[in-house]
């Protein structure tokens, strides 16, 4: 199998500093689907199996497919040799070349017809998609995971505003628990979005009250079909060593 950084239904999307965002077409494709069933290990084609309807079965494998392949390009090395772990029952998975940890970060989410992959070589990454659709129960919502501050300013939006809104709050809440990988036992409402992201610009940075010391990089990446935003811790440079 060749191992290419552009496939047939995944692309590059967005470039942010060492991280690049893909972009996967999660559409029925009885081609795609065929060949991605070709990039999956025993322990994925079982899990595959488990799934009861078509939709989400094709998610994961048409996703999990273009992330082999994208990492195989990065770690120039063959699909065979990468398997995937999970750091605790949190569930975040990680790459592993020939049994031991491979140099590389990623997250991958998918909704409806949209995946996106984050990758880059260092560094914590979480990244979220929502396609852009009329939400059930948002009012209700919005009161369980935002912060005082983060309601006011959705309230002030009617509509379509107010659900492309809300959803893109939401991926930008998602991709940063995401990024730390804690899951469900995280409260979305115990953070807040940084205010100039609330307030439409693409781009700040943000720590979690409980971890001050490490600050992250979090992008708006959103467009008219979807929102999606993506969360990257960022690394301090090295202190360059003074001479005596
Ligand atoms: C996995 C989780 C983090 C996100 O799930 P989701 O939004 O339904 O699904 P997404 O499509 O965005 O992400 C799924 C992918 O995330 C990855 N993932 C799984 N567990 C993860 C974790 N703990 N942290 C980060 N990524 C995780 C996996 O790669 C998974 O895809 P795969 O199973 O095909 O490999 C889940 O724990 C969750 O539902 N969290 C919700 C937290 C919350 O309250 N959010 C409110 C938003 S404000």
């Amino acid at each position: 199998m060749t191992e290419t950084r552009t496939g047939s239904w995944w692309r590059p999307y967005r470039t942010l500093g060492e991280t690049t965002v893909f972009h996967v077409d999660l559409r029925p494709h009885a081609g795609h689907e065929a060949a991605s069933l070709a990039w999956l290990d025993a322990a994925e084609q079982h899990r595959l199996q488990r799934f009861r309807i078509q939709g989400p079965g094709r998610r994961f494998s048409l996703c999990r497919a273009a992330l082999r392949a994208v990492l195989a390009s990065r770690l120039a090395c063959r699909n065979e040799r990468i398997t995937f772990e999970v750091h605790d029952d949190r569930g975040k998975p990680f790459a592993m070349v020939d049994g031991a940890p491979a140099p590389i970060s990623f997250n991958v989410s998918h909704s409806s017809d949209h995946g996106l992959i984050a990758v880059a070589p260092r560094g914590r990454l979480g990244v979220d998609v929502e396609q852009r659709q009329p939400r059930r129960h948002m009012d209700l919502l919005i009161d369980t995971v935002f912060t005082e501050p983060e309601r006011a300013v959705l309230t002030t939006a009617e509509g379509r505003d107010r659900t492309d809104l809300f959803l893109d709050f939401w991926t930008m809440k998602e991709a940063l628990i995401k990024a730390l990988g804690t899951g469900l036992s995280m409260d979305p409402a115990t953070f807040e979005i940084p205010p100039v992201l609330q307030r439409g610009t693409k781009r700040g940075t943000f720590r979690f009250p409980d971890l001050p010391a490490v600050t992250w990089d979090l992008d708006n990446i959103g467009n008219e079909t979807y929102a999606a935003a993506v969360a990257r811790e960022m690394i301090p440079e090295p202190a360059p060593i003074r001479e005596l």
